[in-house]
Formats: C-alpha cells, sequence, structure tokens
C-alpha cells in the first residue's frame, strides 16, 4: 500500500462521493486531509468522521478567493501543503438541443475554471515550497462523447487538455500533475444519472443504477476504488506519470 505518512492535501468536493473516500483513503495512508466544498456542511461531517488528521471546510471552487482562503486555512491548520486533489464537479443531463447557454457557462465554470483555479492556488504554493502532486478527477466522458451531457462531455475533455498543460509547464517547479478518468463509480451523481435516464427510457432508477457498472467489473466502482488510484498518483512512486488521464472505469474505455 503506498503510503502518504505526514502529507497534507487539499480535497475539492470532498462533502461526498469520491470526493469524501478520497479524504477517507488519504488520512488512512497517513496524510492530512481539506476537505472543501460548497456543501461546507457535509465536509465537515466528513471530516468529524475521519478526526482529527481532518478539516472540513466551505468553498466553492470557482471563486479565486475561496479557494485561496481554504488553502490558506489548510496551511494554517497542518502547516504545510504536498498537493490537491481537484474533484468538485458537476453534471448537467439533457440533449445538446436543450442546453442553453447557462447550462454549458455552469458546467465549463465549475468543472473546468474550478479545476484550473485550483490548480493555480494550490500550484503557487507547492512551487513555493519546492513541489508537489496534483490530481484533477476527470472522467472517461472527456474521453467518450455519452449522449445526453455534451457539456459535461466537453468540460471533463478540456481538464484532460488543462492537465497534460499543466504537467508540462509545472514539471521544472517539481509539480506533477496528472487526472483520473472514473466511469461508473457508485455515488450521487451516478444516481442523478439513472433518475434522469429511466423515465426517457421506460426503466426503473433502481434497476438501471444497478446495471450501470462497467462490463467487466460487473458492479459499480467502488468511490474508494478511484481514491486507491488517486493515492499513488499523488505519491512519489508516480513520479514517471506526468500529464496522464488514467482511466478509471475497469475497462469500460480502451484509449
Ligand atoms: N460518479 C461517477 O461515476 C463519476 C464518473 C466520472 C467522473 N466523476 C467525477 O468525479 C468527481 C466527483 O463526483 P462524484 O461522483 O463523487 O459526485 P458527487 O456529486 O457525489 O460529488 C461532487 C461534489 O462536488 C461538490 N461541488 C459541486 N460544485 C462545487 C463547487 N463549485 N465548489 C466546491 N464543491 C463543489 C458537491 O457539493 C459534491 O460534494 C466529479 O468531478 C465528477 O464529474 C464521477
Amino acid at each position: 500500500m503506498v503510503m502518504l505518512t505526514d502529507r497534507v492535501y487539499l480535497v475539492t468536493g470532498g462533502g461526498g462521493g469520491i470526493g469524501a473516500a478520497t479524504g477517507r483513503v488519504l488520512a488512512d495512508r497517513g496524510a492530512s486531509v481539506a476537505l472543501a466544498d460548497l456543501d461546507g456542511d457535509a465536509a465537515e461531517r466528513v471530516a468529524a468522521e475521519i478526526g482529527p488528521r481532518a478539516i472540513g471546510l466551505h468553498c466553492d471552487v470557482t471563486d479565486a478567493d475561496s479557494v485561496r482562503a481554504a488553502v490558506e486555512a489548510t496551511v494554517a491548520r497542518f502547516g504545510r501543503l504536498d498537493g490537491a486533489v481537484s474533484n468538485a464537479g458537476t453534471v448537467h443531463l439533457g440533449t445538446a438541443w436543450d442546453l442553453t447557454p447557462e447550462d454549458w457557462e455552469r458546467e465549463m465554470e465549475v468543472n473546468v475554471t474550478g479545476t484550473f483555479v485550483t490548480a493555480r492556488q494550490v500550484g503557487e504554493r507547492l512551487r513555493e515550497a519546492g513541489g508537489g502532486a496534483i490530481v484533477n478527477v476527470a472522467s472517461n466522458c472527456g474521453k467518450v462523447g455519452y449522449a445526453n451531457m455534451a457539456a459535461y462531455n466537453a468540460s471533463k475533455a478540456a481538464v484532460i487538455s488543462l492537465t497534460r498543460s499543466l504537467a508540462m509547464e509545472w514539471a521544472k517547479d517539481g509539480i506533477n500533475v496528472n487526472a483520473v478518468c472514473p466511469g461508473g463509480v457508485d455515488t450521487p451523481m451516478l444516481a442523478k444519472v439513472a433518475d434522469w435516464l429511466a423515465p426517457r427510457v421506460g426503466a426503473d432508477p433502481d434497476e438501471l443504477l444497478a446495471g450501470m457498472g462497467p462490463a467487466q467489473l460487473g458492479r459499480k466502482v467502488r468511490p474508494e476504488e478511484v481514491a486507491a488510484v488517486i493515492a499513488f498518483l499523488l505519491s512519489d512512486d508516480a513520479r514517471i506519470i506526468r500529464g496522464q488521464a488514467i482511466n478509471v472505469d475497469a475497462g469500460d474505455t480502451p484509449y
């Protein structure tokens, strides 16, 4: 098991789903974590379950001041920062015909601008400190164009591209940047997709959700399984993996 003893990480979207699981897994491996979420109460609840090596913070990743405040609160509490997991995200469901300019903007603001803002705020701190690692949570949707989520697909493709750009630019500062591309992970976001889709295909939402895991795995991916790969990418053992978008969808995406 990769250990991250005494390291400190900021996890955006840490109030639930993959972000909360990442907080738990990083803490299990010896790190301290700041869970930053639009839902600050949820982040505080997760942090309280983890214990003294976790804090929960309210944070809106679309707002640079809010992310800067989260970074400062993390350093104030734990004394250092070794990296971030840029996981906060949102999905808008609907056909491309129904997508309003506001829907499009919101998707880009949270998923793309939020990832960039987080990287910049954390990256500045890492550069001063001599290095670190950032993992962006993209999606297999950024590689595969699934129907009814055009803005989401485009936003996650942008996160993959941004990851490559930052990795190239920041390598000289000792900062490693990678992305993971999950799919079929058992979280509230996947349940939202099933709830939206079920009446449109005449299916029961629970049955549809139960079948949304990757075929080769035969079940949904557990958030902790994604978090384990994130932990590895944050570690020094991943130093020769740079600017990559690693599929964590149990074989659904072959490229
Ligand atoms: N569940 C999946 O199958 C799946 C697949 C591919 C990618 N992802 C990605 O994984 C990440 C986590 O998603 P999840 O499945 O755990 O969903 P989730 O909805 O459970 O978690 C997303 C979290 O992000 C937070 N958030 C939303 N907007 C925010 C903002 N502006 N600032 C701060 N926090 C904000 C939410 O409050 C929530 O806690 C997302 O980026 C998502 O796109 C999920």
